[in-house]
């Protein structure tokens, strides 16, 4: 007989309290019948990055709202869910507990079971709810927390071939913004002022590119855009629309530049086994970039590989993939129990060394 499975996806590990229901029949591909994002950003707006404290109390409070809202959406009733699934790690410790706890609540009460989840491992199966992507195929996670290239080849079977080793390029994006006098968050002003500009007039230096494999390194571009700054503001006195559009548009080319090339030989290493249908998916709000978006695209192109990028509501932050790994894992027979514990750090690939630093929006795991 086929079986349909529905999951409650529950996700509070950073500043969107989200949750989500997922439903999948047999091997058909799972439909979303609800998600729901509340974000917080009008609580961490007066701080420029997220509070922890602030977010914690936040999703405490939002979790219920966002489980009645998906539920009603959805139509489908608690009594009536497979299971309850809930991002378990990585991230910010408060917003991750307060998850955890409202799903064993849910569980518990309800009698169904629980599926703990890692927070990358939604992002990285994201390919699998939206397109129905084959085992094995090559993520580039970019975003404000996370930069990393993994191989997935099941779903719980991931190879972290290289990451960051110190910001996020989403937190450079946001950090530029800032030093620019542009708006948060910094992505999008940044890609709109660069519009403008002129990429080639400051020199940018392109971090780790002289050094083999694919770790990457945004901060020293955050620094260099400080300098070329304020060397400006000292010749002359403040910066110009021509000035910030030229800085900005640098930048981003920089980025793109790292992320293309680091790219190819991530691709180079996945494509070292036959693989029948290549793919590079990506997640993450950087993902949104239109240079950055077209740059992996000529990347894949060239090297025989299709390009998928989800919808940008399923890039970023949700509840929709975690439901979605959830019901992949309690298909797999897999569950968790009330011990299930929340973790800050939780890398996805664990014979990989973790990675440095803690980016604005938590452990980069
Ligand atoms: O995935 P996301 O919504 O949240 C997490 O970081 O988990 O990503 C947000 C990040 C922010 O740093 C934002 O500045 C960046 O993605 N971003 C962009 C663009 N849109 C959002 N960066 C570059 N270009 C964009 N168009
Ligand atoms: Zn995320």
């Amino acid at each position: 007989m086929v079986k349909t499975l529905t999951v409650l996806g529950l996700e509070s590990s950073c500043d969107d309290t989200a949750a989500a229901v997922v439903q999948q029949t047999g091997s058909e591909p799972a439909r979303i019948l609800s998600s729901v994002v509340l974000g917080q950003a009008e609580l961490h707006a007066a701080f420029g990055g997220v509070v922890p404290e602030i977010a914690a109390r936040a999703h405490a409070e939002k979790l219920d709202i966002a489980v009645r809202q998906a539920l009603d959406l959805a139509g489908i009733g608690l009594a009536r869910m497979d299971a309850v699934a809930v991002t378990a790690g990585p991230g910010l410790i408060g917003g991750v507990l307060a998850g955890v706890m409202c799903a064993k609540g849910l569980a518990t009460g309800a009698g169904k079971p629980l599926v703990g989840i890692n927070h990358l491992a939604g992002h990285a199966l994201t390919p699998r709810l939206t397109d129905q992507v084959a085992f094995p195929y090559l993520m580039l996670l970019v975003s404000g927390g996370h930069c990393q290239f993994l191989l997935v080849r099941g779903i719980d079977d991931f190879t972290r071939l290289g990451g960051t080793i110190d910001d996020a390029p989403g937190e450079a994006f946001d950090k530029t913004a800032r030093l620019l006098g542009l708006a948060q968050p910094g992505g999008p002003s940044v890609e709109i002022a660069a519009r403008e500009g002129d990429a080639m007039r400051f020199p940018f230096p392109r971090p780790l590119l002289d050094r083999e494999g694919c770790d990457m390194s945004f901060s020293g571009l955050k620094t260099a855009l400080l300098r070329l700054r304020d060397k400006l503001i000292a010749e002359k006195g403040g910066l110009t629309i021509r000035d910030r559009a030229d800085l900005s548009a640098g930048f981003q080319m920089a980025v793109a530049d790292v992320l293309a090339e680091k790219t190819r030989r991530a691709l180079a290493l996945y494509l070292a086994e036959p693989v029948p249908q290549p793919v590079l998916a990506v997640a993450g709000g950087v993902a949104a970039n239109q240079l950055i978006r077209a740059r992996l695209e000529t990347v894949a192109g060239e090297m025989g590989v299709d390009f998928i990028a989800p919808p940008l509501s399923l890039c970023t932050d949700n509840a929709a993939m975690i439901a979605y790994a959830g019901l992949e894992r309690f298909r797999a027979g897999e569950q968790d129990d009330m011990t299930l514990a929340a973790r800050p750090r939780w890398p996805l690939d664990r014979t990989s060394p973790s990675l440095l630093g803690s980016g604005k929006k938590g452990a980069k795991a």
